[in-house]
């Protein structure tokens, strides 16, 4: 299960950050070397600051545990002939890392692996950074051939995962009176990513989009809807428009009912609890919106759990080591590690994909 991770502990912040802005597949920043530590240990009072206010860490590893125990249960059920099933967690930027994973894999005698993204919808900066970090993990403890892999790159618009987000909203749509329901206006809120990396041709705004296309059609409410991006961090140019302009221009216009949605986080980490909860919610107070709502967050949810078992079930049953688009790399990509695939199960694939 392959996610950014957080910081667990206070202690934790500043390297968790110096991990963060040294990775050039996130955020490409002139002089990085110098640049990234700097802006590291700069951010790092306030975003201490922000983990100490919603308890004093991230609750990822948590959340990404329990989802992980609640889809192997449903998936020896659901695959039998598969059985048994076991999940480890491979973090970005924080224990555990991919490095962990790969050693307790192999200590646990597992021979075939799927590489699991916890993002729902694809970037290259996200699942194709924890991808390339996994490959590289590999080679650096001596697993390169230990086990054989496919990958679940990306489900924007997995059935499963749509259902479990419309219960979200249709939950944060029931915090509302019934009178005022129909004009609340959804505000879905994904994070954002650097303009350098969608410049180059990443999936991630078309697959968010889909994402939220969906989830309408599911929802079968009357409610206007928006997408906005959240999160943008360091000096280059990132995608918008910005969750914070939009409610402030949604309060300026008049607008008092508002549901915000994350969707493309899985669990709640400190862009919900502290942005998307406090921030915004200071800001949409501020700029006159009576009622600011966030809808819950897909955590240890049993639909959601339903649904990370169905997507390893669906990939198990189609043979392919990836998906169609798996090979597709970006149009400006000029890194030779994207896209690859390590011992790759032997299934229905194209030739297009660099297998290592
Ligand atoms: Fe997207 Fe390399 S940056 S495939």
């Amino acid at each position: 299960m392959l996610n950014l991770g957080g910081p667990a502990t206070l202690d934790d912040v500043q390297p968790f950050l110096l991990e963060l802005f040294g990775d050039r597949e996130i955020i490409q920043l002139p002089f990085q070397r110098w640049l990234g530590p700097f802006i590291a240990r700069r951010r790092t009072p306030k975003v201490r600051g922000l983990y100490a206010n919603i308890g004093g860490g991230s609750p990822i590893l948590r959340y990404t545990e329990a989802q992980g125990r609640g889809m192997v249960a449903r998936l020896d059920r659901l695959s039998p002939e598969t059985a048994p099933h076991k999940f480890y967690v491979a973090f970005r930027y924080t224990r555990p890392t991919s490095d962990d994973a790969l050693r307790a894999m192999r200590e646990d005698g597992v021979e075939r692996a799927i590489a699991f993204t916890q993002y729902p919808q694809f970037s290259c900066s996200t699942t194709g950074s924890s991808l390339n970090e996994l490959w590289r993990a590999a080679e650096r403890t001596g697993l390169r051939d230990a086990f054989r892999w496919s990958l679940i790159d990306r489900w924007p618009v997995h059935p499963g995962f749509i259902e479990a987000m419309t219960e979200t909203v249709r939950e944060g749509l029931n915090r509302f009176a019934p009178s005022v329901r129909p004009k609340v206006l959804v505000l879905f809120s994904a994070h954002s990513l650097p303009l350098d990396v969608i410049d180059r041709g990443d999936a991630y705004p078309q697959e968010v989009g889909a994402s939220v296309q969906r989830v309408v059609e599911s929802l079968k409410a009357p409610n206007p809807y928006l997408l906005a991006y959240q999160s943008d961090v360091g000096p280059v140019r990132w995608l918008g428009p910005s969750t914070e302009q939009v409610i402030r221009r949604l309060g300026a216009r008049g607008q008092r009912e508002l549901l915000v949605v994350p969707i493309a986080f899985t669990s709640d980490h400190i862009e919900t609890l502290s942005e998307l909860d406090r921030e915004y919610g200071e800001v949409a107070h501020e700029v006159g919106i009576t009622q600011y709502e966030r809808a819950p967050a897909l955590n240890d949810r049993p639909r959601f759990l339903d649904a990370l078992a169905e997507i390893v079930r669906d990939h198990l049953g189609s043979g392919a080591p990836h998906s169609t688009q798996y090979p597709m790399r970006c149009a400006g990509c000029s890194n030779p590690q994207c896209r690859n695939i390590l011992n790759p199960v032997s299934g229905p694939g194209t030739p297009l994909v660099r297998r290592i």
